[in-house]
């Protein structure tokens, strides 16, 4: 990769920290709410944030944009060493979360890179091993002090396998499909990223809503199993991790887990 730009934050004092920052690690299915909760949890601890997913969106959007055929590995490994992609925290921001801009070339993409259109692709790039070792240093140069929250599917088993913690959030594959629907529906209405995390019953009545719901489900169901059953960094709970299936809870019952969790173990003090 030509350059990442992980945003800046104060170091920490601790010797140990400064070594060897430490990571909590949430990994899991697409619509889990990894996302909302890695976001809050960062700007809780004022700690770093990786957004794993958006590195793999950018090759899948490049890979679209160029024409890559998605099994040509060598073109998509050097297309991803050759990406300058860039995070920036927004203005303006909620103190309650960290939105972050994806800039691809200097250039905010971060709509594109978010759209549905750019999911499956950035299953099919993510299944490239080289794209993945090409990717593997970027990740681990955002764990710096204080330290960092890393959001993904391979967090706790293969890019940081020495998390304090790891979170495996889960959820059913419909209440997955609502979330991913009404989180499109709202971003297509306002342009927010905010997740109206299990907020709301509403809005899914209409015949074309209820296709759209069947087509996003249809997707979600064909990704997770790409993600679970790819040979390399598949989708799976580290065996440490903690799982939480957040299907009946709301994204304040997950933060709520999550606090108790990052407390206990003495995290973020
Ligand atoms: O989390 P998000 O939906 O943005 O991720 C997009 C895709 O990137 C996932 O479906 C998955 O295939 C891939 N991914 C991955 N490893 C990660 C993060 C995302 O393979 N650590």
């Amino acid at each position: 990769m030509a350059s990442s730009h992980p945003p800046s934050k104060p170091s920490g004092r601790s010797t140990r920290r400064t070594i060897n920052p430490d990571v909590i690690a949430i990994d899991g299915p697409g619509g889990a709410g990894k996302g909302t909760v890695a976001s809050r949890l960062a700007a809780a601890l004022d700690w770093h944030l990786l957004d794993s997913g958006a590195l793999y969106r950018v090759v899948g959007l490049i890979a679209l944009r160029r024409g890559i055929d998605f099994d040509d590995a060598a073109s998509l490994a050097e297309a991803t060493r050759k990406a300058d992609i860039g995070f920036k925290e927004a203005a303006g921001a909620l103190p309650a979360a960290v939105p972050i801009r994806v800039l691809v070339d200097g250039v905010d993409e971060t709509d594109a890179v978010r759209s549905a259109e750019v999911e499956q692709p950035a299953s099919r790039v993510a299944a490239v091993a080289a794209v993945r070792e090409a990717l593997f240093a970027t990740q681990q140069a955002f764990r710096r002090p204080p330290g960092l929250v890393a959001d993904g599917r391979d967090m706790g088993t293969v890019v940081f396998p020495d998390a304090r913690l790891k979170i495996f959030l889960t959820a059913s594959v419909d209440a997955r499909a609502r979330r991913r629907f009404e989180q499109l529906k709202d971003r297509e209405a306002s342009g927010s990223l905010r997740a109206p995390f299990g907020s709301d019953r509403e809005g899914v009545a209409g015949a074309a809503a209820q296709a759209a719901l069947a087509a996003i489900r249809a997707s979600t169901e064909a990704r997770d199993e790409r993600d679970r059953t790819r040979p390399v960094s598949p989708l799976l709970p580290a065996p440490d991790a903690v799982t939480i299936d957040s299907t009946e809870m709301s994204i304040d019952d997950v933060m709520a887990a999550v606090m108790t969790l990052v407390q206990e173990r003495g995290l973020g003090r």
